[in-house]
């Protein structure tokens, strides 16, 4: 723990509001109320590069209001449907009023909508084509079923915390893979006409001590990821410039402090990171309840509050009167909003809001139709690409009209029934007892039906007129000698409200090695939402294959039997480090704890920097399991003819910019190396493989993700795959320029397979 010197010089990088607060200067109404002066004054949203349009009539729109009018904009209210959110109606000026609703794998408590496979799927697919499919026709479905704002996608958290509850909400445990793929996430829904929010900002790294906790009249506050400036550029920040770059019209700020302000109050990060260097023209909503401030808060950079406030409303006009906020404030949080919804056409273009939103579903209501038979490619191959094969001995896979497959484990079934809450917000046992395609919480949406490995299998079976025995519920089974492949299903569970207990269970792990010892072709799969370990049976010699599932959605059994049987090639890669034994994590496996001195403000620091998953293990050289994108095809790829080429954008250090546009300095994206390889499919089936570039950057971790190209490649061709750096990528954060600088020194490039697997490697000076 940080004694208040050093705890003060890391507060120093950001150079944030308050002095860190001890027990006995501050008590808990001083915290709530008053602890984020605005530091970093608020800057209006600007119209700049495609809002134009939308700010004059939003101005103009706002011109006409009452000052009851603005202030109804800021704040949810309670209407009469599902909706997480709404925002009421102006009728006399034709705004029908905004409904909001979670989240980022599909629409959450309602009928009629697809249960798409999950971030860390996607994650796990690498590809980005796939990744703006998928959210187009996710966002067609909100729009449908009259949601203006999809709450979501998930970029914090990163997955610093090894097992944190909402992994699997995001996409990956790397910046730039989990920026590339919110872009397109972005572009793809707002496409559709729905906003989205991009959640949770920032430094949501742990579920423990998420909110405030009040026991016995004391209270705990929030936990606070206290981040200095350098690691909050180059990995937390990153993804969410992606996601502004790409034009989100909404950030949602988390329930967490940020070196000891709350996030939805904390000037330096809404002010000052997102509004003035990323130039975010959207508006900011609180996370559900995360208000912990009046016009603090409004002052810091809110612009609303969900599901709806105490301290706002009328108090925001008392405050403009006796001068502790201005005017402009108030109207620059409703223009924001407003020009969101015209920057998606909702004006013109959308259904009633909350149409397709009853507030229960189980007593007579509308019936809104959101899913469209046109997705349903997007949906299978979504839920097939986020499949990673990691070991596959004596090519077991994939099957080869197997007389007799016996399936084993809890996973491999449906659940019991299928209704609108299919994984509650409770803590969940080790083991859920029926195949996982979504995790827990408010990311866990309500899928149209679900397609249980088991059911494919059966299905499957019938096509070929083979065999199938099952039993998924012992722990023991007995095993048919005739069999086959012994297919064996365990799932390791996570929520939103709890991080995880650990990265293996011993009830599973029992099941894997009992099967194991009584069939000697043993196939484990896991659905996963979060790292998996798997040192207690991978070396078994009768596991002759493993995959992790993740998370896919409801067409999670149809997906993984095209996999099996050969009809699809895997192509996921991992988009985390899976290691050999916990404690390689190092400080970060577990949440933080509130302990003393800090006890009544729990504290997390991020004392590792940049250094988190592959940049650690790099870093420590400790070999893992199954590192960072790292996955099995039934083709094999051969790299080769590496070509760097400098383009002629200067690479002198950029001058700021006259103005900042929508995700920041714009000449960050001047690409100032094109990169090229050849990558030749030398097996005898066609496939699909992730090309990877690492940059080892002068004064920067060994290697970090700069580029990867998922191609098809047929058997016996050879492709080339293309990478561009731009400026930011070949940066780093200046704390002293406040600016991203490029560095002098050799660049080291590698191409290859995964971030351990890279047979081609250059070098570049700048
Ligand atoms: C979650 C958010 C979600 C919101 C609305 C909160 O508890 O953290 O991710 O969007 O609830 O349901």
């Amino acid at each position: 723990m940080y004694g208040l010197a050093s705890f003060a010089a890391l507060l120093g990088g950001l150079s944030l509001c308050s002095a860190a607060p001890t027990e006995q200067n501050i008590t808990s109404d001083t915290y709530f109320y008053g602890d984020s002066p605005p530091v970093y004054p608020s800057p209006d949203g600007a119209g700049t590069g495609s809002w134009a349009a939308a700010y004059v009539k939003a101005k103009s729109f706002v011109a006409q209001l009452t000052d009851e009018e603005k202030i109804n904009f800021t704040a949810g209210y309670t209407a009469s449907n599902g909706c997480s959110g709404n925002i009421p109606a102006v009728s006399r000026l034709g705004f029908p009023g905004l409904c909001v609703s979670d989240a980022g794998n599909g629409l959450r408590g309602t009928d009629f909508v697809n249960g798409w496979p999950s971030g860390i799927h996607v994650g796990a697919s690498w590809n980005k084509t796939l990744a703006h499919q998928r959210a187009l026709y996710m966002g067609q479905e909100f729009h449908r079923k009259g949601v203006n704002l999809l709450l979501g996608p998930v970029v914090g958290p990163l997955g610093r915390v090894v097992e944190g509850g909402r992994n699997w909400e995001g996409f990956a445990n790397d910046p730039y893979l989990s920026g590339a793929l919110v872009y397109e996430t972005v572009q793809g829904v707002q496409e559709a006409g729905v906003g989205v929010s991009v959640k949770h900002y920032i430094g949501n790294e742990q579920e423990t001590n998420r909110n405030p906790e009040t026991e016995n009249g004391v209270t705990v506050a929030s936990v606070s990821s206290n981040i200095d400036d350098k690691t909050i550029h180059e990995l937390y920040l990153w993804p969410f410039q992606d996601a502004v770059l790409a034009g989100s019209v909404s950030v949602m700020c988390s329930y967490n402090r940020v070196n000891n302000s709350y996030s939805c109050q904390n000037s330096k990060t809404l002010n000052g990171l997102l509004k003035t260097e990323l130039g975010f023209q959207g508006y900011v909503v609180t996370d559900w309840d995360a208000q912990h401030a009046g016009i603090a808060g409004a002052n810091a950079g809110l612009d609303m509050v969900m599901p709806s406030t105490t301290t706002w409303g009328s108090n925001l006009t008392t405050a403009i009167a006796n001068g502790s906020m201005e005017a402009s404030r108030l109207d620059d949080m409703v223009t924001r909003i407003v020009a969101s919804w015209y920057q998606l056409n909702q004006d013109t273009d959308f259904p009633s809001p909350g149409i397709g939103m009853p507030v229960d579903v189980y007593s007579e209501h509308e019936i809104v139709i959101g899913t469209s038979a046109d997705e349903k490619d997007a949906l299978l191959q979504s839920a097939i690409e986020g499949h990673v094969l990691v070991k596959n001995q004596g090519s077991v896979l994939p099957l080869q009209s197997p007389r007799l497959v016996s399936v084993f484990g809890y996973d491999a079934k449906a659940p019991e029934s299928l209704d609108l809450a299919p994984v509650s917000l409770s803590v969940a046992p080790p083991t859920q007892n029926n195949t996982l395609w979504v995790g827990g919480g408010s990311g866990a949406n309500n899928p149209a039906y679900v397609i249980a490995p088991l059911d494919a299998i059966q299905q499957q079976a019938y096509e070929d007129n083979t065999a199938v025995l099952w039993d998924v519920t012992s722990f023991d089974p007995d095993v048919d000698p005739a069999s086959h492949a012994c297919l064996v299903f365990i799932n390791s569970y996570a929520s939103e409200g709890s991080d995880r207990t650990g990265l293996v269970d011993s009830d599973s792990d029992t099941l894997v090695t009992n099967v194991a010892s009584k069939c000697n072709n043993t196939i484990v799969v896991i659905h996963n939402a979060g790292i998996r370990l798997v040192y207690n049976w991978i070396d078994h010699e009768n596991v002759t294959a493993v995959i992790f599932a993740h998370l896919p959605g409801q067409d999670t059994g149809k997906a993984l039997v095209d996999l099996l049987y050969g009809r699809a090639n895997p192509s996921g890669r991992l988009p985390y480090t899976v290691a050999k034994q916990a404690s390689d994590y190092g400080a970060v496996l577990h949440p933080v704890q509130p302990v003393a001195p800090y006890g009544l403000f729990p504290q997390d620091n991020f004392t590792e920097g940049v250094y988190i998953d592959y940049r650690a293990f790099d870093k420590e050289d400790i070999t893992p399991q199954f590192e960072f994108g790292f996955g099995l095809s039934y083709t094999t790829f051969d790299y080769s003819s590496l070509n760097i080429q400098r383009t002629s954008v200067e690479a002198t250090q950029y001058p700021p910019a006259a103005v900042i546009q929508e995700g920041g300095n714009p000449r960050l994206w001047d690409v100032l190396v094109n990169v090229t390889a050849q990558v030749e499919n030398a097996g005898s089936v066609d496939g699909a493989e992730v090309a990877q570039l690492y940059v080892g950057i002068p004064n920067g971790p060994i290697r970090q993700l700069r580029g990867f190209d998922k191609v098809n490649i047929l058997a016996g061709e050879t492709v080339t795959v293309t990478f561009a750096l731009t400026r930011r990528d070949l940066s780093t954060w200046s704390v002293e320029a406040q600016e991203w600088e490029l560095q002098q020194g050799e660049y080291k490039v590698y191409v290859g397979r995964s971030s351990r697997d890279l047979p081609l490697t250059g070098s570049l000076t700048l």
